[in-house]
């Protein structure tokens, strides 16, 4: 046997102690047992001394704890006794099992397989032939002439990895059943056997007699002999059958899995720090099945005067005697589980030196104030005020809350003074002091109001503030609730006020500029805000959706919606058209001749027949004309026999059956010519225009009575 060592790791502690079997054990120099760093030591294992139950006790100044239970056992397995065994014998056809009977062993798990005749040729399971790994027999279910010859035993322990050879046997119904009721622990994996002999060779199923199918984590196909279920969950639990069945008839057996899971913490104590005389209610809770039972140890030892409900431990009224080490322990019969957590009990007098009094607070005349006191003192005593000399007055105004703040409400002045807070408790008395300074409140003098600027002004919005002289106030602008950064915004905002108060000036207002300004002011004890909406007026925006429409030979009507007014209302609007004979844009003539502000209409006059214009409108207030309208879409006016001859006709030269005759054109002419075209026949005459223009190529002239 090979040394073997238990580690259990406590860094913190500084003195740890192993028990076997319930009694110490006292390593001796020179004997087998030596302990390191917490850790136990045994050379030259025994199996008869060693195997037991061990367990490390850990102390340090704060209590002691135990240790889980460590179960050595001590893993082996024996030779096989007998040398020989009788021959089997078997007629064809039937079945028959060679029994292994595995040797002494202790600890691992063992796994069977069988020789034939000679190693390394080993006995293949299929449907006729099925190695029980619970008893190692081998089971060959329709015995054929092949199968004569010597059967070995060869039986492997996992842990010691140790092989043994049983002696050989010379050749030789449901044969392997399964145990009525089998518990398995919650995430192991179940391994059913179940083995038929018989002629022909019996086909093994599976089945769950209450109808619940296999989880898919079962693989029903892997060996007809062996049911698999790995990682057993309480819904695996149930009835399992198996039934083989050939020709002949069948048989089934039945059995059931049930569940257990062994004590897992849920819910356990952390480490705590409690003032004398106040309570303690510790949770300690395990899922298990069937359900956990709880324990407490402190210090190692039971803890039997305290009361437990559910596993949670309870302490009324704690005692400086209850500090130490505790410890909850879950288990039912298949397990157990242990979780650790320190109690300090504390006692102190009250003490104020990391948490003085603030040695100013100030606050506004008609506001509140909340004075914190918060000594270190356990158990909690009790917290009085003094303010000078004389105990605290409370009031409606002052009050001394649980916590043993002072809160002061709707301050005045005579609330100023130096305020004392004093705590006591069993262990002693502590006080600490602090200055209460009233301060004016600050108001804000200018009046809330609306501004009417027009574009391009200048305009200052007052913000004049009456305050404490001792305060430092600031000012803050924010405009449509976004904070000014002056300097930027293109350089309109300035500040005016001085130190005392907040004006700002904007200069050349634009309509942009339109909105809420808010100043808010705030000094150390008090805040204040106003807000003043300004309106900016300006030249009208361009009038909307301008349509022209009844286009006849020179007038048309014009129609439009208002643009925004920018806060002055509109008195006039003008329209002009533009075609490509006039110079950019001229006024038009309408009628009415002047157009109100109420007006949305217009008709057109004066304009020349077939020529293509467009038409746009201007919005007057009383601080200006705006931009102008879009141009509306383009239009032709309608054609109309001409009013104006062509000049200077004059003819000749041409070639044989050609005369040429040339002509100068107005512009207002040229329109008229073009228009005529649907009087002219080209049979005869050519014309050659002067302009180049797309139109007739040849033209008879019906007006050229000059
Ligand atoms: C210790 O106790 C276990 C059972 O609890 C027993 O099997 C073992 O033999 C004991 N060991 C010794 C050395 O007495
Ligand atoms: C079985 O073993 C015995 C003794 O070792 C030997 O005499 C016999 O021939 C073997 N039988 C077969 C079929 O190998
Ligand atoms: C198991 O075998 C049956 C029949 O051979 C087959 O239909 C089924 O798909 C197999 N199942 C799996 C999971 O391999
Ligand atoms: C005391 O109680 C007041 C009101 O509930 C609270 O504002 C204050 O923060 C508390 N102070 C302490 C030290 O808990
Ligand atoms: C605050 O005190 C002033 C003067 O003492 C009194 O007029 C006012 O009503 C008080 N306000 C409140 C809310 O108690």
């Amino acid at each position: 046997f090979s040394n073997f060592v238990i580690f259990i790791y406590y860094f913190l502690f500084q003195f740890s102690r192993w028990k076997m079997n319930d009694s110490f054990i006292l390593p001796q120099p020179g004997s087998r047992y030596s302990i390191s760093g917490g850790n136990l030591r045994i050379s030259q294992l025994n199996k008869e001394e060693d195997a037991g139950i061990y367990q490390c006790l850990a102390s340090n100044s704060f209590g002691t704890i135990l240790s889980r239970e460590a179960s050595l056992h001590i893993a082996y397995l024996e030779e096989f006794k007998t040398q020989r065994r009788s021959p089997v014998s078997v007629r064809e056809g039937q079945g028959v099992v060679l029994l292994c009977g595995p040797p002494a062993h202790m600890g691992g798990e063992l796994t069977f397989s069988w020789i034939f005749n000679e190693y390394p040729s080993f006995v293949k399971q299929d449907t006729r032939r099925f190695v029980s790994q619970k008893t190692g027999n081998l089971y060959i279910a329709k015995v054929e002439p092949s199968d004569v010859g010597n059967y070995t035993c060869v039986v492997t322990n996992s842990v010691t990895q140790s092989r043994v050879q049983g002696p050989p046997t010379p050749l030789p119904k449901i044969e392997i059943q399964f145990p009525e009721v089998l518990a398995v622990a919650k995430g192991l994996t179940v391994r059913l056997e179940c083995f038929a002999l018989g002629n022909p060779v019996p086909a093994i199923t599976w089945r769950r007699p209450d109808g619940v199918p296999f989880p898919r984590k079962v693989d029903v196909n892997k060996s007809s002999g062996v049911l698999e279920i790995p990682y057993f969950q309480q819904e695996d639990a149930g009835p399992f059958e198996c039934m083989a069945e050939n020709s002949r008839g069948k048989n089934t057996v039945k059995g059931r899995l049930s569940f257990y899971a062994p004590p897992h913490l849920v819910e356990k104590p952390q480490d705590v720090q409690k003032a004398i005389d106040e309570s303690l209610l510790w949770e300690c809770k395990a899922s298990a099945k069937p359900k956990p039972s709880y324990r407490w140890l402190k210090n190692g030892e039971p803890l039997e005067s305290f009361e437990v409900v559910n596993g949670a431990l309870s302490i009324s009224s704690l005692t400086l005697s209850d500090t130490g080490m505790y410890q909850c322990i879950a288990e039912n019969r298949h397990g157990r589980v242990f979780t650790n957590a320190e109690l300090r009990v504390i006692a102190v007098a009250p003490d104020f030196s990391y948490s003085v009094l603030k040695a100013q607070t100030l606050a506004r005349q008609g506001g509140d104030v909340l004075i914190e006191c918060r000594p270190r003192m356990s158990p909690r005593g009790m917290i009085s005020w003094r303010k000078g000399k004389e105990a605290l007055r409370e009031s409606h105004r002052v009050s001394v809350l649980d916590n043993g703040s002072l809160r002061i409400s709707n301050i005045t002045k005579l609330d100023a003074g130096l305020y004392t807070c004093v705590a006591r408790n069993q262990f002693g008395v502590a006080s600490s002091a602090g200055t209460l300074v009233v301060k004016e409140p600050t108001i804000i003098t200018s009046k809330a109001t609306q501004l009417d600027v027009t574009v391009g002004e200048s305009v200052v919005i007052p913000c004049q503030v009456s305050r404490d002289p001792t305060l430092d106030v600031r000012f803050t602008w924010f405009f449509n609730e976004q904070l000014i950064n002056f300097g930027s915004h293109g350089g309109y905002f300035e500040k005016v006020g001085g130190t005392s108060a907040g004006d700002i000036m904007i200069r050349n207002i634009q309509l942009r500029h339109a909105g809420r300004y808010t100043c808010a002011v705030q000094t150390k004890v008090d805040s204040a805000s106003i807000a003043t909406d300004v309106v900016v007026r300006g030249p009208p925006e361009p009038p909307l959706d301008i349509k022209v429409d009844e286009v006849a030979e020179t007038t048309s009507f014009v129609s439009w919606s208002p643009g925004p007014d920018n806060h002055s209302p509109v008195f006039a609007y003008n329209i002009q058209i533009r075609s490509p004979f006039s110079l950019g844009w001229q006024a038009a003539k309408t009628v009415p001749a002047s157009l109100g502000g109420q007006q949305l209409t217009a008709r057109v006059v004066e304009l020349s027949p077939w020529v293509e214009y467009e038409f746009r409108v201007l919005a007057t207030n009383s601080i200006g004309t705006g931009e102008p309208s879009k141009p509306s879409q383009k239009i032709r006016t309608k054609d109309t026999l001409p009013r104006t001859t062509p000049a200077r006709v004059s003819g000749g030269g041409g070639s044989r059956s050609e005369l040429v005759i040339t002509w100068e054109v107005t512009k207002q002419a040229l329109v008229a010519h073009l228009s005529a075209q649907r009087y002219s026949s080209c049979q005869w005459w050519t014309a050659h225009w002067p302009v180049s223009k797309t139109g007739p190529s040849c033209c008879q002239i019906v007006w050229s009575v000059i």
